[in-house]
Formats: C-alpha cells, structure tokens, sequence
C-alpha cells in the first residue's frame, strides 16, 4: 500500500482525534519485523517529494520563513534533506524533535519526518543540527534517524531543553507536558525569545482546557498563552490528524521586556502532582 492509500485511511480512521490522545496506528511494518533502513529512507523521501508538490507546503515555508522576531532568509531554493550545510545559518540555528512517534508503523509521523526534514532544508539547519528523541523509537527507526544524519538523543530530557542558541523545537502532537517544560526550561527573557515551537497551538489547547486547570497544572502554557505571537499553519483536509492544529510560536523581546521582573524570578519546576493522566512519557529515576 502507498503512503497516499494509507494516508487515506488515516484520515477516515482519525476523523474527530484529539490531537493530545497516545497514538499507535500500526499501518505499517509489524514491530517484530526488521525494520529495512533503505526503503523506509526512500518512503520518506518520497513522502518529502509529495510535501513539497502540496499547496500547503508553500504557505507552512512561507509562514516559517517570516514569524517571529528571529525570522531567517529563505535559502536560494529547496535542496536534499540529508545534506549537510556548513553555512552561517547553520551555525546559528539548531533543532530539537520530541513526539515524532513510530514512524515505522504510524503514516502520521512519517509523513511528519518528512515534514522536519523540508523544514531544516528550507531554514538551512544541518541535519546533524537536529537533536531528535521519543522513547518509543525501536532499534530499527533509531538506525533510520542515524542514517538520515540526525542525532538522536538517548535521554530522556522529558521536554526540559534549555536554548542556548535559537532553537526550532518540532512537536507535532505532542502531551501538554513536554510543551510545559520546555516553557519552564527557558522561562527567561534572554531565553523564550531564543525558541521557536512548531507545534500543537497553544490557544487551542487553552481553549480546550479548563481555565482553572490549565493554571494549576500547565501554568507555563497558561501564562505563555498571553505572551506568544502564533502563526497558525494550514492542514488541507486530507492530512487532518496529520498536520492539524499546528502552529509556528514565538515571543518577541520587547512583549516579554514590558513585563514585571516578578514574572520571571524563580518559575518553580512543575511537578504534576494533580495529573491523574499525564500526556508524556517520564524519566526513569
Ligand atoms: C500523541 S503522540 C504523537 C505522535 C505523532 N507526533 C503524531 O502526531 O501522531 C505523542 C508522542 O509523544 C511521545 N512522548 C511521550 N513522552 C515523551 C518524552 N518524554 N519525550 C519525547 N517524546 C515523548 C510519545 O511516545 C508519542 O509518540
């Protein structure tokens, strides 16, 4: 079956998912099967060769390109994902991918790999720039990323990254949580201006959520809700539970500049006490 049947049935089998619900499709490879680094190398790139024929993808370039206040030139045009661009951009720019999910077995997070690497072409972020983890990776989908030239990350960092150089963080569906603690992370006006989230919209999630507790358990989401500039990107209808719900968030020195100093002196760690069901995926103590 190709990648566009399956994508199909995706979006017949997803019609109605929340996008904060745990997702195992398994609409491909069987986990006990050996997983083929090649041909799943070529279905991803043949699903990037699909992305960039797709009108959406214009405006999600486009719309990358030029949010926020670290906004990056386009390169010349579209290269070969894979290849590593030693130029200035890439020096600046790094990446971090969480919550990609099985993308061996779930068409979903292949057609979102393939997405990724579109947009580290088109920024100009070497692929060996991009840190990259979900702990249900197996073995198999880790040789493929390794293949690929993406460093993949063998802690869990359970979100809580800290930007010391600007930042494109990829979380595509992603638990409340892992969003949360990023924001903890780089809870600083020197830092939040640093990070770029490609991810579930915030906005969105709050309207989704109860005010209050949004504000007792997510209280970075809560308040970053109001801090945030948000650029929605578009999802044609075919790729919704694909694409859906996404947005390029950022947050502009001056906004985070005009706040009390209160704001920002010590954001204590969230801990989740009152989460009966918590969205991510814990550290091991
Ligand atoms: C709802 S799924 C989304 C999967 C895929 N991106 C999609 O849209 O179908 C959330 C993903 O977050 C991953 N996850 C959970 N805890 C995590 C953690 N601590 N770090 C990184 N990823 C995590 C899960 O394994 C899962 O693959």
């Amino acid at each position: 079956m190709s990648d566009n049947e399956e994508r199909w049935q995706v979006v017949r089998r997803r019609k109605g998912r929340k996008s904060e619900t745990s997702q195992v499709s398994p609409d491909s490879t069987s986990p006990q099967e050996p997983l083929d680094v090649r041909s799943m190398i070529n279905r991803i790139r043949v699903l990037m060769c699909e992305i960039r024929c797709e009108d959406f993808w214009g405006k999600w370039r486009e719309q990358f390109l030029n949010s926020g206040p670290s906004a990056v030139s386009p390169p010349a045009k579209d290269g070969d994902a894979g290849r590593h661009d030693d130029g200035e951009a890439s020096q600046l720019w790094e990446c971090v991918c969480y919550g990609l999910g099985s993308f061996s077995s779930s068409v979903s997070s292949r057609y979102q790999l393939a997405m990724l690497l579109l947009l580290l072409d088109t920024i100009q972020i070497a692929v060996r720039d991009c840190s990259i983890y979900d702990p249900v990776f197996t073995s198999g989908e880790i040789n493929v990323l390794r293949e690929l030239g993406l460093t993949v990350l063998t802690e869990n960092e359970e979100g809580k990254r800290l930007a010391t150089r600007p930042t494109v963080f990829y979380l595509m569906h992603c638990g409340k949580a892992l969003y949360n603690n990023l924001l903890w992370k780089n809870w600083s006006k020197q830092c939040l201006p640093l990070i770029k989230i490609i991810g579930n919209s915030f906005d969105n999630i709050k309207q989704r959520s109860l005010a209050r507790h949004l504000k007792q358990d997510y209280s970075y989401i809560s308040q970053a809700v109001c801090l945030c500039q948000e650029r929605q990107l578009p999802c044609p209808s075919d790729m919704n539970g694909i694409f859906n719900d996404t947005a390029v968030i950022t947050f502009e020195a001056n906004v985070l500049d005009s706040l009390p100093q209160s704001t920002w002196e010590d954001p204590p760690e969230p801990e989740y006490q009152h989460c009966p069901k918590l969205e991510i995926i814990r550290r091991e103590n």
